[in-house]
């Protein structure tokens, strides 16, 4: 018996403090990275997946504002909801807040400023979506593991501890903010205490699944990139990398349309209603030329 289909979470909350004062008054993940606003990546991540129903977190003054950018979902075949976080009380309670929706579902988390790029993401969210129950986390190397969840290895490459911002990194592989989870994590997440931070860590979750040998660990290799816009500077290099391969290919990373339209859920007439809605400019021009590309060249 097949069974229901997994629901994503988009977590977009927190106070993005390292861009103060750039998110004094709007959410970090509303802010562009390039050509649209930056929660478009984590979602079309989710949606690469192939997940249609997501539920987006967010604070109380900024969930409306998803709401204005993202409506029902509707527009590009996806059924989404929100809910708040009061107060950034860290990404494990957004396994909390989403008890609700979940409905015993399997869940994929995504974090709201996190960008994935390179062949084959899709082929990867679906291995790790067909297992049943269980985490997997996906790891990519970095050049200072220090500011993330660092993964342990063993000698047969077998994973033996995960670290929170360790001061020694025993390796140079970090957590990225992609995690795939059984229907059983909210009753783990349940189980969490506080760190010294006050935060409920997405780390000692992953370590409870460590612990149970129900941790799967996929390395990200290095034709990935994996991207966060937390900082002034990763802000405009994720920028600059989103310019330069949309100028070089003329072809748009993370546009829910054209995800949509490539999973079938919108038909070409549900992107050409997206581009009127949008009216002039070159995002609307995009979508209605990919249509006639499509018309012409067959769908890329
Ligand atoms: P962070 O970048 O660690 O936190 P932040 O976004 O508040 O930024 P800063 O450190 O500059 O103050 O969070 C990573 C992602 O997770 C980001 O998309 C925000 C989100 N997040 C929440 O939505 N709620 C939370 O409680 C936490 C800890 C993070």
């Amino acid at each position: 018996m097949s069974l229901p289909p997994r629901r994503g979470v988009v977590l977009a909350g927190g106070l993005g403090t390292r861009l103060y004062p750039a998110t004094l008054a709007v959410s970090k993940q509303l802010l562009p990275v390039y050509d649209k606003p930056m929660i478009y990546y984590p979602l079309t991540t989710l949606m690469l997946g192939g997940l249609r129903e997501i539920l987006v977190i967010s604070t109380p003054a900024d969930v409306p504002r998803f709401q204005q950018l993202l409506g029902s979902g509707e527009q590009w075949g996806l059924r989404l909801t929100y809910a708040v976080q009061p107060e950034p009380r860290g990404i494990a309670q957004a396994l909390l807040l989403a008890e609700r929706f979940l409905e015993g579902r399997a869940c994929t988390l995504i974090l709201g400023d996190n960008l994935f790029y390179g062949y084959d993401l899709a082929g990867r969210l679906h291995t790790a979506h067909a297992r049943r129950e269980g985490a997997t986390i996906f790891a990519y190397r970095v050049s200072e593991p220090g500011r993330y969840g660092v993964v342990g290895f063993g000698a047969a490459g077998q994973v033996t501890s995960l670290e929170e911002k360790p001061a020694r990194p025993v390796s140079d592989y970090a957590v990225t903010g992609l995690y795939a989870y059984g229907p059983e994590v909210v009753d783990m997440a349940r189980e969490l205490r506080p760190s010294a931070r006050g935060e409920l860590e997405i780390t000692d979750l992953n370590r409870c699944y460590l612990e149970r040998g129900q941790l799967t660990v996929e390395r990200l290799g290095r034709g990935f990139a994996w991207l966060d816009a937390g900082t002034h500077d990763s802000l405009l290099e994720a920028a600059s990398f989103v310019q330069t391969l949309e100028r070089r290919q003329g072809l748009k990373l993370a546009c829910p349309e054209e995800v949509a339209w490539q999973q079938g859920w919108l038909d070409r007439e549900g992107v050409l209603a997206c581009a009127r809605r949008l009216g002039p400019g070159p995002y609307a021009e995009y979508l209605r030329r990919i249509v006639q590309g499509a018309d012409r060249d067959g769908q890329p």
